[in-house]
């Protein structure tokens, strides 16, 4: 069953920009594009690469190591060296609070 947490605030997230958080022993990317909010992980699945140091470009996260790219809204690959999706996570607005399933 969905259990979703509060992993940010809307307001500590712009749009265009990210924020790097911790929710129960999971390092997290919660992501903010023109299409809304998302949360993925925060490791690189090439090489454990952190995304967080990375930059957001639309909905594409780049990993700084290797330029490996993945979407947001879904985990996918979009460009090599990774070959294995970021897991994503489904997310819900409440008011202020971005809450996430992390199940
Ligand atoms: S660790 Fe991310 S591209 Fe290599």
């Amino acid at each position: 069953m969905a259990e979703f947490v509060t992993v940010a605030k809307q307001d500590d997230v712009p749009v265009g920009q990210f924020k790097e958080v911790v929710v129960r022993g999971k390092p997290l990317l919660v992501c903010h594009t023109a299409t809304g909010f998302y949360a993925v992980d925060n490791t690189c699945t090439h090489d454990d690469g952190p995304l967080g140091d990375g930059w957001l470009d639309g909905c594409a996260i780049e990993c700084p190591r290797h330029g490996a790219r993945f979407d947001v809204r879904t985990g996918e690959v979009l460009a090599l060296p990774a070959a294995v999706p970021i897991r994503s996570y489904p997310v819900q607005i409440d008011g202020n609070e971005i809450k996430a399933d992390l199940g």
